[in-house]
């Protein structure tokens, strides 16, 4: 299904997401055919820009990222246009309102206007209140929308008084709140694979899973965005918003329906059913750590400390690991280890749920915990692991594999997640995007882990290319486990 005519109005076009993820997103659409024609893009931030060297500046994205040229690159530069003006400043928002009625009224977008608003996070509230100033939220001519990049606010304070001035100027439905994790195919998959299939579900609780590990790990440091990230950390930056969205996803009871209300509405239960955590909880159940220099693929890496735009004495955490426990029939009992880290040996995201095992050994040599692993980025796909009879005398067992690689169902237009929910976002289908009561739910469970820290939370070194803190293993010991090692590739040699 196409997107609606609409013009989407970028705040921040001259930023990092803009140029690296947003301007590729909407090329791709557009190159497969699923954006209207009538669309238009009209970039604004304070850099002087003109449309001419927006547009050069987007061609060079598009021919250094996407390897784009010819014809499409040319008719989809085409579609783009710029206006300066001062973000904060109320009185230069009159500038956008000519531009807006000249676009409308060539492209013929009927005043359906999306707005994304990719600028520091303190000028979320502000840019509603402006637009309203100027009569651009009203829904009188044609639908208004605005997406809203993360971090929805620093804390449970902020994300609430963040709610509370942007629902002034929009209602609920007219609130896209991106976790561009919800966007990804294989976290979609999750929810098929679960409800799609009788095998899975009699087996999908207490009764029959020992524990679950969730794992968001990156070999990539900081990059450009120290600053930033250092005054977010491994928490906030993807625990709060992106791992507790996979969590929701692996624990949520079925939806009615998948429809944007009945699917949120599971969500935001299984989160309000986080168990929460207390400080005398935490100091067992939370560990978290900074990256010192190390070495990645035989290469030699900094250490965070010595990161750009990160202080010399900073306490950030660029990993943790957390046990959380959900209150509800389903899992009551069920441990859900969750980790997260920077400058880890390799890049990669997945889900294990780990069966319980045999209630009686009967040979001589059993095979480990069945497992399935759900393998959401790099080399997407589920691996199932159980025992096999080893080849030879004797009954002794030995883990094998079936394996399901997702990109051999991939078709070329498969998108990507930011095409995804901007695509979502102009059809007006929020299932994918983060209700107000989840996001305040993830805070109430994040915040006294933050105040934890903030108090007394200790955070303990770790070599960069190394699977984050040894206090990390004496978390999941507590279990009687290990942590999984995964590899870049998730097919096992058998
Ligand atoms: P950048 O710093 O690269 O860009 C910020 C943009 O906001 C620029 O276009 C800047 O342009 C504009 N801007 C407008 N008003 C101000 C102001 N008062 N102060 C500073 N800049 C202003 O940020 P990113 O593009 O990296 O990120 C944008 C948002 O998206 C952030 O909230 C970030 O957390 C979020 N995000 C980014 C990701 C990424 O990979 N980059 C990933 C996920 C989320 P100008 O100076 O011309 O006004
Ligand atoms: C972003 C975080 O939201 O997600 C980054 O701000 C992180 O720090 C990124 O690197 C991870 O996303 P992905 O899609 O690469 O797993």
């Amino acid at each position: 299904m196409k997107a609606d005519n609409n013009c989407i109005v970028i705040f921040g076009a001259s930023g990092d997401l803009t140029y690296r993820k947003l301007i590729p997103a909407l090329y791709h659409l557009y190159k497969i055919g699923r954006l209207a024609e009538s669309f238009s893009v009209l970039g604004v931030a304070r850099s002087e820009l003109s449309d001419d060297s927006f547009r050069q500046k987007m061609r060079e994205a598009l021919i250094d990222l996407e390897g784009a040229s010819g014809e499409i690159l040319d008719k989809f530069c085409n579609h783009l246009y710029y206006q300066a003006i001062n973000t904060s400043d109320v009185v230069d928002y009159a500038k956008l309102l000519p531009r807006l009625d000249e676009l409308h009224d060539k492209y013929g977008t009927g005043g359906n206007t999306l707005y994304y608003l990719s600028t520091p996070p303190s000028l979320y509230g502000v840019i509603p209140e402006c637009l309203s100033a100027h009569g651009l939220t009203t829904e009188e001519f044609g639908w208004k929308r605005i997406i809203v990049e993360k971090p929805f606010g620093y804390d449970i304070e902020t994300a609430k008084a963040l709610d509370i001035q942007i629902h002034k100027y929009f209602e609920e439905h007219q609130i896209y709140r991106i976790d561009h994790y919800l966007g990804k195919e294989t976290v979609q998959n999750l929810l098929v694979l679960r409800f799609s299939n009788g095998l899975f579900e009699p087996l999908w609780n207490r009764n029959f899973i020992d524990y679950v590990e969730i794992t968001g790990a990156e070999s990539l440091g900081v990059e450009e965005r120290g600053g930033y990230y250092d005054g977010s950390g491994a928490m906030r930056d993807m625990f709060q918003n992106h791992l507790l969205q996979v969590l929701a996803m692996v624990a949520m009871e079925p939806p009615a329906i998948i429809n944007a209300n009945s699917m949120r509405d599971e969500v935001a239960k299984v989160l309000h059913s986080l168990h929460p955590l207390h400080k005398e909880d935490l100091k067992n159940n939370l560990v978290l750590g900074q990256y010192s220099a190390g070495s990645i693929e035989g290469k030699p890496v900094k250490g965070y400390l010595e990161e750009k735009g990160v202080p010399a004495e900073s306490n950030t955490e660029t990993y943790m690991a957390v046990r959380c426990q959900i209150d509800n029939w389903r899992w009551a009992g069920v441990p859900f280890y969750v980790r997260s880290g920077k400058r880890m040996p390799t890049r990669v995201t997945e889900v294990v749920i780990h069966f319980k095992t045999t209630p009686h050994p009967v040979f001589s040599q059993n095979a480990p915990d069945n497992k399935l692993i759900i393998r959401i980025q790099p080399d997407e796909g589920i691996s199932m692991r159980f025992g096999l009879k080893k080849p030879g005398a004797g009954f002794e067992a030995k883990e094998v594999s079936m394996d399901f690689r997702y990109a051999d169902l991939a078709s070329p237009s498969l998108l990507t997640a930011y095409e995804r929910l901007l695509l979502d976002a102009m059809k007006g289908d929020a299932t994918l995007f983060a209700r107000t009561d989840a996001v305040h739910a993830c805070w109430n469970f994040v915040q006294p882990i933050l105040d934890y820290k903030a108090e007394r939370g200790r955070v303990y070194e770790y070599e960069a290319g190394t699977w984050g803190p040894a206090e990390a293993n004496k978390l999941i010991a507590k279990h009687g486990k290990l942590w999984r090692k995964p590899s870049g590739q998730m097919k096992k040699k058998v």
